[in-house]
């Protein structure tokens, strides 16, 4: 099971700190045996002992002149080997294309870090059923690299980001069946308004290894009681 947590814009370099601490304490007292991630905004990268901390986002060079982004030099000093890419945020507030997103993942792959790649469709084509929603997929995912070994893809219907509406059981499960059909994913993520409540059945359902959480998992409290909910739960 893999339990990840996207800070977005929230909290700052201290609560952080405190944030990773506590985590960290509560796997190792409560035995959780999910792989936890977290992706802090960039001022907050760190490293831990039992939590991937990966970037929410990051320039695909070493270093040079992208006045106002951070690349693999800065990301080396924290020991950060891990990004998320292909956000949905990203995509439609930051207009990131296609080509750019391909061309990170590319740049990452390259430097063999652990990318969480997202995936998801706009309601006007979640209405129109699954075929339309797969062929909408099918571009996000035409030039990545879909045998990547350290790849896991974060399916999250941008409808269902940060709205509180979810995608419904059904909908997640033949998603899920289908992407794992066509492209043989084995890390295969949902995400869109996961929460405390229907965090133990979205992680039970048929071709879901684990969540990606938005809004749920800012207070660290509520991270950890995810952890605990979902420990041991699910085929992984
Ligand atoms: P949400 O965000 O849990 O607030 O819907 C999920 C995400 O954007 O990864």
């Amino acid at each position: 099971m893999i339990i990840a947590s996207n800070f977005k814009t929230n909290h700052t370099r201290a609560s952080t700190c405190g944030y990773i601490e506590f985590v960290e304490e509560f796997i190792k007292k409560e035995n959780i045996s999910s792989d936890v991630y977290v992706f802090p905004p960039s001022t907050a990268l760190m490293s831990s002992r039992s939590i991937f901390v990966g970037a929410q986002n990051a320039y695909p060079v070493e270093s040079g002149s992208f006045t106002g982004e951070i690349a693999l030099e800065q990301l080396r000093e924290f020991g950060i080997k891990s990004v998320l890419i292909g956000h949905s945020e990203r995509r439609h507030i930051l207009k990131e294309s296609q080509e750019f997103i391909n061309s990170k993942f590319e740049f990452f792959k390259n430097n063999e870090f652990m990318i969480t790649y997202c995936i998801g469709e706009p309601l006007e084509i979640r209405q129109k059923g699954l075929e339309e929603v797969l062929k909408y997929i099918s571009f996000q995912l035409e030039s990545i690299d879909v045998s990547y070994k350290n790849l896991i893809v974060a399916y999250e219907p941008v409808w269902a980001i940060g709205t509180g509406v979810s995608a419904t059981m059904e909908d997640i499960k033949s998603t899920h069946c289908a992407l794992k059909n066509i492209y043989g994913f084995k890390n295969l993520l949902y995400g869109g308004s996961v929460n405390l409540d229907n965090v133990a059945s979205i992680v039970d359902i048929e071709g879901v290894d684990g969540v990606l959480i938005g809004t749920a998992s800012w207070k660290k409290e509520h991270f950890c009681e995810i952890l605990k909910k979902t420990n041991k739960l699910g085929g992984r």
